[in-house]
């Protein structure tokens, strides 16, 4: 006879043992809905820097769509500013600082997407 309550925890052990390897390290889906949700209000819903807050903001919100710039900025700068504040390092105060309301995954997730904005497109560094 069948026995499906032990096969239940074998299944539901293995999900946790597996848990740790089944995330993966950036998501830009997840990433996006982060963006709409925190991020959208200042720098646009595609990233142009044109949200509704822009209006009267000085310096503008930054235009992800825009290669040449956001290209040239590593992963870890960009973790910088969007985890620690513009102020952290050497930007406007007025691009908050995230690590209190986005966990350290968030944080990558919405940098993965960020990354799928840029015109001409963000190819990463060999080394990475
Ligand atoms: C209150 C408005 C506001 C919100 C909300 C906001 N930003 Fe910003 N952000 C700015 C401004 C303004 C700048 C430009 C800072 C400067 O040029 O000194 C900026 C700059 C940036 C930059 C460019 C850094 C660089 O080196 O040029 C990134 C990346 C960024 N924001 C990501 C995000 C992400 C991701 C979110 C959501 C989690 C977010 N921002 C939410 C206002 C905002």
């Amino acid at each position: 006879m069948l026995q499906p309550l032990p096969c239940l925890y074998a299944l539901a052990l293995a999900c946790l043992l597996l848990w740790p390897w089944t995330g993966h390290a950036q998501d830009a889906a997840a990433g996006q809905e982060i963006y709409t949700q925190y991020c959208a209000l200042c720098h646009g819903p595609e990233g142009k820097g044109d949200g509704s807050l822009s209006a009267n903001l000085d310096p503008k919100p930054r235009n992800h769509t825009d290669g040449a710039y956001m290209n040239a900025l590593s992963d870890a700068h960009l973790l910088k500013v969007i985890g620690d504040g513009g102020a952290a390092a050497g930007l406007s105060p007025i691009m908050p600082a995230w690590k209190d309301i986005l966990s350290a995954q968030q944080i990558q997730d919405v940098v993965a997407f960020v990354r799928t904005l840029a015109v001409p497109p963000y190819t990463p560094p060999a080394d990475e």
